[in-house]
């Protein structure tokens, strides 16, 4: 890009430290977003680009909707923010009585929180401390997998799996376990669940006979494995686990950060698969990507070992944060479910779904694309790498950006994940972009 190009917003690139990016090299060549509404972008040059990923996973009603605008207007206007701590607001009490409506049965009692990577810290100290007021505090392992993404906070990433987010940090938590991935050859190329690799699920009975089951105290995954590169569960596999969790009184955890609020066709992953487990996570999707906010939806059995059975009139559970069911946040949650129930949009997604599988699928026949996976709404497409490991996804993302799109990269790895609003029509536009653009590598 042209260093005589005049940004709109004129600033120098040099002070904000961004997240996951290449600093250096986006001050080279910035890609600078000044707006956004429904399923469109517009850089700082005023052209036009298509939103391939809903955001970042977070807006799959499309971006600017004025209802959500409006009910944080409202919200601000009427109490801005009042201390999470001791005290309550009506919008988080209304939030979560709603989000019960969408969570698995049983699975209905929420907490707040900031951001995803902080329901996962939370989830993980949950579940340590329902065994440890069950009696069983030496249960302080905690069993994740290979190729997992929950965060970047320091719980997340011990029992995350992805090599660059884990080797410049030290140790992390004691405890944590990996099991094996699910990424297998023998389910090359299959869009959905694959057939092959419902034993993978027997690591965790592994550690059980290893460490002994009372060392145990959760096993945390993402019904599908998003930011690695959408990773499916093969068929059984989940299940599996929630048997092994049973027998040996270990909590599961969905991470659904990304695979909550209707991307797999269904309310969360949970359901779309069949699998309940004890403690979910939601973040994304929950306002619509218009304020920072996430959850942890917990089963009413750990609900009442910690806070029923505790003590009256003392703190049951000593965590929680500042943004903890921030005012605004719950307004533009509440007006971001009615949006999804009104228009119908999980369901949308899930119609949708079969059409953008397998478009995605058509890329196959480009020689550079090595493979294609998706489920629901999600799906990736793996590049041969180029010169270096990652070279090839970042060429990919800027000359995608440069056609008119954005998309994730992960490694040599396209993440699509569009908003459900999309018709078929703009499948193709999505799908024929990325062909005509990779299609020169
Ligand atoms: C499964 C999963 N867990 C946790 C996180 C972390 O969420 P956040 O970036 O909001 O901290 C992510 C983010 O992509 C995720 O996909």
């Amino acid at each position: 890009m042209s260093q005589a190009v005049i940004r709109s917003h004129n600033q120098p690139y040099e002070h904000h430290w961004m997240p996951f990016t290449a600093n250096r090299a986006f001050r080279d060549d910035p890609r600078v977003l000044v707006r956004a509404e429904g399923i469109h972008y517009w850089n700082d040059r005023g052209e036009k680009l298509l939103d391939g990923i809903a955001g970042l996973f977070s807006t799959p009603a499309g971006h600017a909707r004025p209802e959500i605008a409006a009910a944080v207007a409202r919200q601000l206007s009427q109490l801005d923010f009042a201390p999470p701590f001791q005290f309550g607001t009506p919008g988080a009490f209304q939030l979560a009585t709603e989000l019960a409506k969408l969570t698995p049965a049983g699975l209905d009692r929420i907490f707040f929180v900031g951001s995803g990577s902080e329901s996962v810290e939370t989830a993980i100290k949950i579940a340590i401390q329902y065994h440890r007021r069950r009696g069983e505090g030496q249960r302080l392992r905690v069993v994740g997998r290979e190729k997992a993404y929950h965060g970047v906070n320091f719980a997340g990433w011990s029992v995350g799996g992805m090599v660059r987010n884990r080797d410049q940090f030290g140790l992390g938590m004691p405890g944590a376990l990996h099991m094996r991935h699910t990424h297998l050859p023998d389910n090359h190329n299959v869009m959905g669940q694959g057939e092959h690799g419902a034993d993978l699920a027997d690591d965790l009975q592994r550690f059980v006979d290893l460490h002994g089951a009372d060392t145990i105290a959760a096993c945390i995954v993402e019904p599908v494995a998003g930011s690695v590169g959408v990773l499916v569960p093969p068929k059984g596999y989940l299940d599996r686990l929630r048997k092994i969790c049973t027998d040996h009184g270990i909590l599961l955890i969905f991470d659904e950060v990304i695979t909550g609020f209707g991307r797999m066709g269904a309310n969360f992953g949970s359901q779309a698969f069949g699998v309940t487990p004890d403690i979910m996570t939601m973040a994304k999707a929950i306002t619509n990507g218009a304020i920072p906010m996430a959850g942890v939806a917990v089963s009413r059995a750990v609900h009442e070992t910690i806070v029923e059975q505790a003590p009256m009139g003392g703190i049951e559970f000593f965590h929680g944060y500042t943004w903890s069911a921030h005012p605004a946040a719950c307004a533009a949650a509440l007006a971001s479910l009615a949006i999804y129930r009104e228009e119908a949009l999980f369901e949308r997604a899930r119609a949708l779904s079969p059409y953008f599988l397998e478009a995605v699928a058509s890329l196959n026949d480009l020689p550079v694309v090595t493979e294609t996976r998706g489920f629901g709404l999600m799906a990736a497409v793996d590049l041969a790498p180029g010169t270096s490991p990652g070279a090839r996804g970042f060429e990919v993302l800027n000359k995608l950006f440069q056609a008119g799109v954005v998309v994730r990269v992960t490694m040599d790895t396209i993440i699509l994940a569009p908003p459900f609003t999309y018709t078929c029509e703009n499948v193709d536009e999505l799908v024929g972009l990325i062909r005509k653009t990779v299609g020169k590598l």
